[in-house]
């Protein structure tokens, strides 16, 4: 089965290292995943003023995830926390009231930094958010990549062998876990 996968770069920046590792996510991926980024650059910052006459953007971006089967998030981590880029993204998303884009829907978080600690803490307050977003969330592996020099090309090609042999099999297990969870779950056309 084909699943399509919306997947959320944090980071803004051109030069992002989150945004080359989501290449090399791509390229590992099985070939049964479709991938189409969704982004969320020009979302005004949200306010619930918003909820009785949604912009046209966010009306978008919710459909963007809708129409996902699934989600993927490729983080940095910002001040111990992820940026707030993308955390007004996902209040977006989960509103208005009774409307959230996230319920049921699988996701699995990911994400890189030059420092050792991988986007761990990162990490984890996004899974906070997306349980209370009642995504069911893949639990393992977990992937805290400390991105080194060259380690992937602007193409997003692996050059650290048992690096792309991790990431293979990050994504072969985020195909079977939306296969488990679309088995119990299916999506709501
Ligand atoms: C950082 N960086 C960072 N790194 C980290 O491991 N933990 C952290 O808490 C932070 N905090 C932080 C805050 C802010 C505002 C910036 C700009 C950066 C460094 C960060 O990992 C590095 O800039 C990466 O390149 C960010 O990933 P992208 O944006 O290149 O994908």
């Amino acid at each position: 089965t084909t699943y399509k996968v919306g997947y959320l770069i944090g980071s803004l920046a051109t030069q992002s290292i989150n945004r080359k590792l989501a290449k090399a996510l791509i390229r590992l991926a099985p070939e049964s995943l479709e991938f189409s980024e969704i982004s969320f650059r020009d979302l005004p910052l949200y306010s619930y003023d918003y909820d009785d006459d949604y912009p046209e953007v966010a009306q978008n971006f919710k459909a963007a995830i809708k129409a996902s089967d699934a989600i993927l998030f490729v983080t940095p981590e910002y001040n111990r926390s992820i940026p707030g880029g993308l955390k007004n993204a996902i209040d977006w998303a989960s509103r208005p009231y009774g409307t959230n884009a996230f319920t049921r829907k699988p996701s699995a978080v990911i994400g890189t930094s030059p420092g050792a600690i991988g986007t761990a803490v990162a990490q984890q307050s996004l899974r906070s958010v997306l349980s209370f977003c009642n995504s069911p969330q893949m639990n393992a592996p977990e992937a805290y990549i400390q991105f080194t020099p060259g380690m992937i090309t602007d193409d997003g090609e692996v050059t650290v062998e048992s690096t792309e042999g991790f990431l293979r099999n990050y994504m072969a297990e985020f195909h079977a876990f939306i296969a488990r969870v679309l088995t119990v779950l299916p999506r709501e056309e």
